[in-house]
């Protein structure tokens, strides 16, 4: 039982591990003694935060939102792990909020690219190291980041967005049925509210019934996010596959 959460030696790619929520669980894997590799459009930024989280951590920019980028890193990172990847994070994401008449086509094409089709070419390009990263007893995982937001209908205008999280649960359960013979599981984790970038405009303004809104009056913590990472990732979640998990202080009831 000692072992259960141990994820000590293991390989892992967190995208959009540069901060926010990438971050909390880069960092959380990294404390747990393994070897992470980490992600993200601002090469300086990305090189910076790795060099912060210590020798188990790496740097690889990249802009997820095209293919070849996406091929790219997965070159790279093959390389880097010598062709075995344990755990694959893929949280990388863009939101767009704008009124119903004025959502264009750039809302679209920007929030998709990276949220969806990203999360799918970049997890194809590692098919192989995840593969080779996997075992029965000991299965690769997965996790995309999805979000309550892709399970209820959110207050603010964003689109995009929400459609973009409902296709990265629904991608989650299609991949989970495709990969589990090859010993790979794939879930995702539906935040709620986190503070992050991307949070930080709608904190400021919402942050107090936000917080009244969810039922444990409170937002989440980085040991929030690691944590449920980190079970995916171990023993522990072994045998959870195609599953949505809610990490959101009960927002969703
Ligand atoms: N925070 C929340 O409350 C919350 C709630 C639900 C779901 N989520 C989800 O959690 C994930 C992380 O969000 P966050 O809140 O931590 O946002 P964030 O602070 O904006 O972080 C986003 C990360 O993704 C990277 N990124 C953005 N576009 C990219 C691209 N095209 N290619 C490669 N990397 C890219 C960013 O670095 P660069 O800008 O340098 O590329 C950064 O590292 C997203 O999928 C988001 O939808 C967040």
């Amino acid at each position: 039982m000692s072992n259960l959460f141990d994820i000590s030696g293991k390989t892992a790619l967190v995208t959009g591990g540069s901060r926010g929520i990438g971050l909390m669980i880069a960092s959380g894997f990294i404390e747990a003694g393994a070897k992470v590799a980490i992600s993200s459009r601002k090469a300086d930024v990305c090189d910076a935060v790795a060099a912060e989280l210590g020798p188990n951590c790496v740097s690889f920019p990249a802009d997820l939102s095209t293919e070849a980028e996406c091929l790219r890193l997965a070159r790279e990172v093959g390389k880097w792990c010598d062709g075995s990847l344990n755990i694959l994070v893929n949280n990388a994401g863009a939101t767009w909020g704008a009124p119903f008449d004025d959502f264009d086509d750039a809302a679209w094409d920007k929030v998709l690219d990276i949220n969806v089709k990203g999360v799918f070419q970049l997890t194809r390009f590692l098919h192989a190291e995840l593969i080779a990263g996997a075992s029965a007893p000991d299965p690769a995982r997965v996790i995309n980041i999805g979000s309550v937001d892709g399970i209820h209908v959110p207050t603010l205008e964003t689109y995009s967005y929400s459609a973009s999280k409902a296709a990265v649960h629904q991608l989650t359960r299609v991949l989970a049925k495709r990969l589990a013979s090859e010993h790979i599981t794939v879930n995702a984790i539906a935040p709620g509210p986190f503070e992050s970038k991307m949070m930080a405009a709608t904190l400021e303004n919402f942050g107090d019934s936000i917080k009244a809104s969810v039922p444990l009056h409170r937002i989440g913590e980085p040991s929030d996010m690691a944590g449920t990472a980190i079970f995916l990732s171990s023993k522990a979640g072994a045998y959870i596959t195609g599953a949505v998990i809610p990490v959101d202080g009960g927002l969703l009831l």
